[in-house]
């Protein structure tokens, strides 16, 4: 069994039709750094803008695609915690009132090709920082197979496999988006087809907060205009399925301990708005904060800290990882992110950063960190770099 995580969540494919289908791309980009060689007809890398901002959070962060002939517009969370990219169907049932949805009779490309089983999506954490439920599953979504045109940041791309959501539990139907597009580490789907026409397999991210704002996702390249230094990658983990990388320890105000030290894979998610982490490792790190820091069992998995303690707690958090080049490096939660803000059931207590689960993956490490570097997810090295962002 696969486990994949998503907006904090992880699913569990349980039927997948075959997905290939190399295609002809009909191309109109912005040039950015090209890496690799590239052919005349290739499709250049291009950029595209994204939105954030959900309930306040500040770590959620999407963008538009247009699907169909003539096209029909959506936006999707570029989630690299899944691989399948989905939106909601015309028949959806249930979940999807207040998303967009593709009606399929209105354009001229679309084909259906389900083999009649469809796909069952569990998520392990959902939109926002309210942990999913794993006992009573509350991110779940059924969908079918079809393929149409889709066009991403000027790349389009005829003939991309996707998936139809007709049914998503309620909790969906809140989100400010309407589906999600997977970037895993085996890229399927529209960005698999625009590899498979040449453009470099590797993607950058820039997720700004809201007072940046500018957040970009980069197609097939880096936007060498968004960071500082250099791009410093580290190794994703071969066999995990995700994009995992092997910490070689954590500090926390420059203090560990000694489980803190020993290797930790976590995985990088940008459809994750906080951090995810097992229980031990979760109440390990926040022993090292305060001991303010208590679980709030009024919304399970969640920890909280009366929000007048928080003014003055310094609260950075260093994960190392070793770097392609040999030399280690830092990536700093800094002590602003502690807080995610007062919970909806207590105004005066705040939710912290770290969520904790009981179910087996690896620690899932979202927006609060990523915001603070430019990323490049590279699928065909296999590596994951980050720089400082200019405004850092
Ligand atoms: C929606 O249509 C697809 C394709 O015809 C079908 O496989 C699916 O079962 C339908 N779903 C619902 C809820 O009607
Ligand atoms: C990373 O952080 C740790 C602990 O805060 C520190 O001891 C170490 O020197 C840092 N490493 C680098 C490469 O900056
Ligand atoms: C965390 O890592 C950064 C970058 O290596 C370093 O400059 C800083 O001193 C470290 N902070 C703490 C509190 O250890
Ligand atoms: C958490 O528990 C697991 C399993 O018992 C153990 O392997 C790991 O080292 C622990 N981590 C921490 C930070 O205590
Ligand atoms: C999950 O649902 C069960 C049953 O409704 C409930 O007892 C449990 O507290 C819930 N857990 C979380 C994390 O919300
Ligand atoms: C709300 O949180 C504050 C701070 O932790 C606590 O003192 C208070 O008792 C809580 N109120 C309720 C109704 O739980
Ligand atoms: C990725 O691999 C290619 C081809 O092996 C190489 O030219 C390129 O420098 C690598 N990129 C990075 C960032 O290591």
């Amino acid at each position: 069994m696969h486990l994949f995580t998503w907006l904090i969540l992880a699913f569990v494919p349980v039927t997948l039709a075959g997905l290939e289908e190399p295609t002809k791309i009909a191309l109109r980009s912005r040039s950015l750094d090209q890496r690799g060689k590239l052919s005349r007809r290739s499709p250049k890398a291009s950029n595209v803008p994204l939105l954030n901002y959900f309930h306040g959070t500040d770590l959620q962060w999407y963008g538009e695609v247009q699907v169909g002939t003539p096209p029909q517009t959506f936006t999707v969370v570029f989630d690299t915690g899944s691989d399948t990219f989905e939106i909601p169907g015309k028949n959806c049932t249930s979940g999807c009132s207040k998303q967009h949805i593709f009606d399929w009779d209105k354009s001229s490309t679309y084909k259906y090709i389900d083999n009649g089983d469809g796909l069952y999506l569990q998520f392990a954490t959902g939109v926002g920082v309210t942990p999913a439920n794993s006992s009573e599953p509350d991110w779940i979504m059924t969908m079918f197979e079809v393929s149409d045109t889709v066009s991403v940041g000027g790349l389009a791309v005829p003939n991309v496999p996707f998936y139809l959501i007709n049914f998503q539990s309620p909790a969906f139907g809140a989100d400010p988006f309407d589906g999600i597009m997977g970037l895993g580490t085996e890229p399927e789907s529209f960005f698999g087809s625009l590899i498979a026409q040449g453009l470099p397999a590797l993607f950058s991210f820039y997720l700004t907060p809201k007072s940046i704002g500018h957040a970009e996702l980069t197609l097939g390249g880096i936007d060498h205009s968004k960071f500082k230094g250099p791009l410093v990658f580290s190794p994703v983990q071969s066999n995990s399925g995700a994009w995992t990388l092997l910490s070689a320890g954590i500090s926390v105000n420059g203090k560990t301990t000694e489980s803190l030290s020993q290797a930790q894979r976590f995985i990088f998610d940008t459809g994750t708005s906080n951090l995810v982490f097992p229980k031990n490792l979760t109440e390990t790190i926040y022993a090292l904060i305060s001991p303010d820091i208590v679980a709030n069992p009024v919304v399970p998995g969640t920890y909280g800290i009366p929000c007048c303690h928080l003014k003055s707690l310094p609260a950075v958090i260093n994960f190392t990882f070793p770097s392609t080049s040999g030399k280690p490096f830092n990536l700093t939660l800094p002590s602003t992110e502690l807080s995610v803000g007062p919970f909806a059931s207590n105004h005066s207590l705040c939710q912290t950063v770290i969520n904790s689960f009981d179910f087996e993956f690896d620690p899932v490490i979202g927006g609060s960190l990523l915001k603070h570097y430019y990323s490049t997810w590279d699928a065909g090295n296999k590596t994951l770099g980050f720089a400082q962002t200019k405004h850092a």
